[in-house]
């Protein structure tokens, strides 16, 4: 027996040694991956075994039996990078773009990763502050994290990335002013390889530093539109002359614009929706191609005559700049002449368009003004002018003409097919432009800088196509075809997009390499975009159909055996699923009487079931596979209800699912007028409903995922988010206002219940969004006399008079929110160290002193600046947890104290609430680059069926 044994121990350790022995991956990498993936889900299915670089692992590159690189793109990889990644030593490329189940911080150790030169994680989900180790990456020429949700400060460790070209951090929450050199450190003045600072879509403040420009930059692109820039354009711009791309707009900035007749390359100059001042700047003798200066605040001026000389331009810009005179009939001459703004001006007297205008001019808007007289005979330039607003449009007969309508342009391409009837394809499949039906890896090419204004000119789509796939060849990528659809030009933000579709070739599928290789060919700028359309950005898509691996046709011994294994498993499977599913009927039929959606589930295709305001019917499967089988790492939170699941919807969508526990479920009627009533409810401080699921014995609220978290974590310092005074007001002000709509807009009332600072969360613009009403009693009339039998709720935020009388009202929500705003104020739970938050602040106050004298217990975050309408504050929380609930006000007045509140803060509340509706309803409805479904049934109207 014992000689058995060891026989059998000697067999297994040979085997290792054989293993080890064979294996060409070094074991310091393979463990690192191996740490590093452990989390992953939906990892590459050819990732078996132990040997990354001999058995070429999908995305994994090596050289010398060491991992070089890593790109995982578009991969639909969901997990976090954790500090393993620095046991990977030797890795020099690392791209985990477009997996938007990526989250969680960037670790400090990828400092330690010397031999770095790429680093690429756009568009996925990681958060926090970028850490400074980042400036130890000396080889780094690429760093890409745009598209993310990093929020603190730019490093200025920046600043010793003295290889960098590529610097993109667009598109993030980065707050805090623009880090240069001094005294204590570096900063990004010292970036002198740079060509690319890309830093639009932030939070930057604070003034432009003089000395980020110099003569020793060799920047072309300098991108900070839409951050909070005030301070003027400094005048050191003028010593980069190998600029090609400036943008400023949508800033705060002031002042003149200097001098910047030196920039002899500069073709396109954003300076639109800034405060800036003094006389409109002088840009004679440049070659610039587009010019925005519109919506500022230059001294009342004529056209410039610079205006008429400008030869390669495309576009001016000058809208809303205080011109006043005529229109010089000059300037329609430029030969390139696209469009031409002018609107919201005091300009005078005959808009004359003369003869020679340029064949391209597709706008001349000049929407109003004061302009008394056109006469145009030529059809294509009367369908190009605007003149709505002016006093010609006031004359019987003018407001009939097309000119004095208003008009929105629509934009539209699509690919025409290749000389080949497209076909009407199955399963999902599109036709490509080369009449194959297939599944295109597609995404959204976005121009961060457009300086073409005619869309309707195809010859700039065949371009962008026609380089598309000559860099594929060039790269030996397997690319049939590229089609463009969906063209957008994003007025908020001036960015141009487009819907791309990459088509595979022979097979109607690509693997898992190939989308990640033409993600990356894109993500890493190796495409060359046409000027026009430089600089640009690729958000892709989750590709759809590697992932169920559909067998491929070919007959070797492997795919029999796989598929003999795979014949068993299914078998074993459809057992254990027929004994689930007899277990579910049971259970099911246990917990509903009879299944009240039934008249619902036809309209389950079609969208909607008709009593549903835009909540959609999820199955029970579906909903499991997006949350990865509820598996752990997806559970987010957990009460008394059930648990909750982050999910990906196969659009990519993020959702937050609420699975009742066997504990709560209600009867089905009653689950369906929870669901009619929570798809009725929408308001902008309310988390929204998206969907249900009622199946097998199950409930599931799926509502929409809130990027910021709770409330709670911000204010225990969890989430990296500070707070200051005025941002906890706004918050204040939008829980009191989702809570006032469930009280007084939603038909019947809703009580929350369980109001406390874990169920306000904050979305990408901190909007505090009250959650977990779903599961909380209606206030039906029954209610109202009834007297429930259970109090439920949270201790240290439950009124004293419900759990007392058990009577349930409005009230008690008031009393929570009066909790929620003292802990607000002191960032202290409602019971810590079995103190009581209320009868704390009511301890250490003092009215006739400065800030109640609370200073000891307030927050330290707020008191960094003088809170302005503190005791005000104070004094509503206090008014909200007075022991009668008849004493208490009601939310609505509680929102119109804070509101007054805000005045006393300097704070426009309704203009406050007004710019984060838009900007709310802007971020979830459609992203700068979100994508929107495309379809292609009915543009090709004479297809046929695919054959099969
Ligand atoms: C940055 O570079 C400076 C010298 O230029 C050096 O003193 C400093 O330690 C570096 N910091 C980091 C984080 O590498
Ligand atoms: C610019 O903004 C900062 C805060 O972000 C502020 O302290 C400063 O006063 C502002 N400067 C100007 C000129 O408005
Ligand atoms: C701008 O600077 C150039 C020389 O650098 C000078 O010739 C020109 O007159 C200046 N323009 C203005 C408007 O001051
Ligand atoms: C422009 O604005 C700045 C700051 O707001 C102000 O100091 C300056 O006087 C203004 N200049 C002109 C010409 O209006
Ligand atoms: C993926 O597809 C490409 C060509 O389409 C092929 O060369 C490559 O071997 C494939 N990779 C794997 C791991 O199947």
């Amino acid at each position: 027996m014992d000689r058995e044994r060891k026989l059998f121990l000697l067999i297994i350790l040979l085997f290792q040694v054989l293993l080890v022995a064979a294996q060409t991956s070094n074991i310091d990498d393979f463990k690192g991956l191996t740490g590093l993936t452990e989390n992953w889900n939906q990892k590459p299915p050819n990732w078996v075994g132990s040997d990354p670089c001999g058995s070429n692992w999908e995305g994994i590159r090596c050289e010398n039996s060491r991992i070089i690189s890593i790109k995982l793109s578009s991969m639909k990889l969901s997990g976090t990078l954790s500090s393993e990644i620095q046991s990977i030593s030797e890795l020099e490329i690392l791209d985990l773009s477009f997996n938007m189940g990526f989250t969680g911080r960037i670790p400090d150790e990828i400092g330690n990763l010397k031999n770095l030169n790429t680093l690429i994680l756009v568009g996925c989900r990681f958060f926090g502050i970028i850490p400074a180790s980042i400036g130890n990456l000396k080889q780094l020429t690429f760093l890409a994290l745009n598209a993310n949700q990093f929020s603190g400060e730019i490093p200025s460790t920046i600043g010793n990335l003295s290889n960098i070209q590529w610097l993109d951090l667009s598109d993030n929450q980065l707050q805090g002013s623009i880090p240069v050199s001094d005294d204590n450190g570096p900063g990004l003045d010292l970036l002198h390889t740079a060509k690319h600072f890309h830093f639009g879509n932030n939070r930057l403040s604070g003034p432009v530093p003089a000395k980020l420009f110099s003569s020793n930059m060799n920047l072309i692109h300098v991108i900070f539109d839409n951050n909070r820039l005030n301070g003027s354009i400094p005048s050191s711009l003028g010593l980069v002359t190998s600029l090609e791309v400036v943008r400023f707009d949508r800033n705060q900035m002031i002042g003149q614009v200097p001098n910047i007749s030196t920039l002899g390359k500069l073709t396109e100059l954003y300076l639109s929706n800034n405060n800036l001042n003094g006389s409109l700047p002088d840009l004679s003798g440049l070659s610039l191609i587009y010019v925005d200066l519109s919506n500022n605040s230059f001294n009342a001026s004529e056209i410039p005559p610079w205006a008429s000389t400008l030869q390669y331009m495309t576009t001016l810009n000058l809208g809303n700049t205080r011109l006043q005179g005529n229109i010089p009939v000059s300037l329609f001459s430029l030969p390139n002449l696209e469009s031409v703004v002018l609107r919201d001006n005091q300009l005078t007297g005959d808009l004359d368009i003369g003869s020679s205008y340029s064949s391209n001019l597709q706008t001349v808007d000049v929407e109003d003004n004061q302009i008394s007289d056109f006469s145009q005979t030529n059809s294509q330039i009367s369908k190009a002018v605007l003149l709505f607003g002016n006093p010609i449009c006031l004359e019987t007969g003018a407001r009939a003409q097309s000119y004095c309508q208003e008009r929105q342009s629509n934009l539209s391409y699509s690919t025409s097919p290749n000389n080949c009837s497209p076909l009407l394809c199955i399963s999902n499949k599109l036709s490509s432009p080369n009449c194959k039906c297939a599944y295109p890896y597609t995404g959204t090419l976005i121009s961060r800088a457009l300086s073409i204004s005619n869309f309707a000119n195809k010859s700039y789509y065949v371009e962008i196509e026609q380089t598309l796939m000559s860099t594929f060849r060039s790269q030996n990528l397997p690319v049939d075809s590229v089609s463009l659809s969906n063209p957008f030009k994003n007025s908020s933000t001036d960015y141009f997009q487009l819907t791309v579709s990459f088509f595979p070739p022979q097979q109607d599928l690509f693997n898992r390499t190939g989308v990640s290789t033409i993600a990356f060919v894109l993500v890493n700028q190796i495409y060359d975009a046409p000027e026009f359309f430089s600089p640009y950005f690729f958000i892709g898509d989750d590709y759809q159909y590697y992932a169920g691996e559909p067998s491929k046709n070919s007959t070797n011994a492997g795919v029999i055996a796989g598929a003999v294994a795979g014949v068993f498993v299914f078998l074993v499977i459809a057992v254990l699923a027929g004994i689930y599913a007899f277990r579910q009927k049971k259970r099911a039929q246990t917990a509903m009487d009879r299944n009240p959606f039934v008249n619902w589930e036809q309209n389950k295709d079609s969208g909607a079931a008709p009593q549903l305001k835009g909540a959609r019917w999820f199955s029970f499967e579906e909903l499991k596979k997006y949350t990865n089988n509820f598996s752990d790492a997806n559970n987010i939170g957990s009460g008394g209800y059930g648990k909750v699941y982050r999910g990906v919807l196969s659009n990519g969508e993020l959702v937050a699912i609420k699975r009742a526990g066997q504990g709560s479920l209600q009867g089905s009627v009653e689950f369906k007028t929870e669901i009619e009533l929570l798809s009725r409810v929408h308001h902008k401080n309310l988390v929204s409903l998206v969907g249900f699921c009622f199946e097998k014995g199950e409930q599931m609220l799926v509502y929409e995922y809130i990027a910021n978290g709770t409330l709670m974590d911000s204010l225990q310092g969890k989430s990296g988010i500070m707070l200051d005074w005025i941002k906890r007001l706004k918050i204040a002000l939008g829980s009191a206002k989702g809570l006032a709509y469930l009280h007084e807009h939603a038909n019947p009332p809703i009580i929350h219940r369980d109001v406390k600072s874990n169920n306000i969360l904050l979305d990408d613009r901190l909007n505090a969004k009250v959650s977990d009403f779903g599961l909380s009693k209606l206030l039906v009339d029954s209610e109202r006399s009834h007297v429930t039998t259970q109090v439920k709720g949270t201790m240290g935020y439950l009124d004293p008079e419900y759990y007392m009388t058990q009577q349930l009202t409005e009230k008690s929500d008031v009393y929570s929110f009066g909790v929620l705003l003292l802990e607000l104020i002191t960032g202290r739970r409602p019971i810590e160290q079995g103190k009581f938050i209320v009868r704390e602040v009511v301890r250490v106050m003092d009215r006739s002193k400065d800030l109640y004298n609370l200073q000891e217990i307030l927050d330290s975050t707020i008191i960094k600046t003088t809170p302005k309408g503190l005791e005000k504050l104070v004094d509503l929380a206090l008014s909200c947890v007075k022991e009668y609930a008849a004493e208490r006000p009601s939310m609505a007045e509680v929102v119109k104290e804070i509101e007054s509140i805000m005045e006393l803060a300097g704070l426009n509340p309704t203009s406050e609430s007004a710019t984060t509706t838009e900007t709310f309803e802007d971020a979830s409805g459609s992203h700068p680059y979100g994508k929107e479904d495309f379809n292609y049934s009915g543009v090709y109207p004479s297809a046929k069926l695919e054959p099969q």
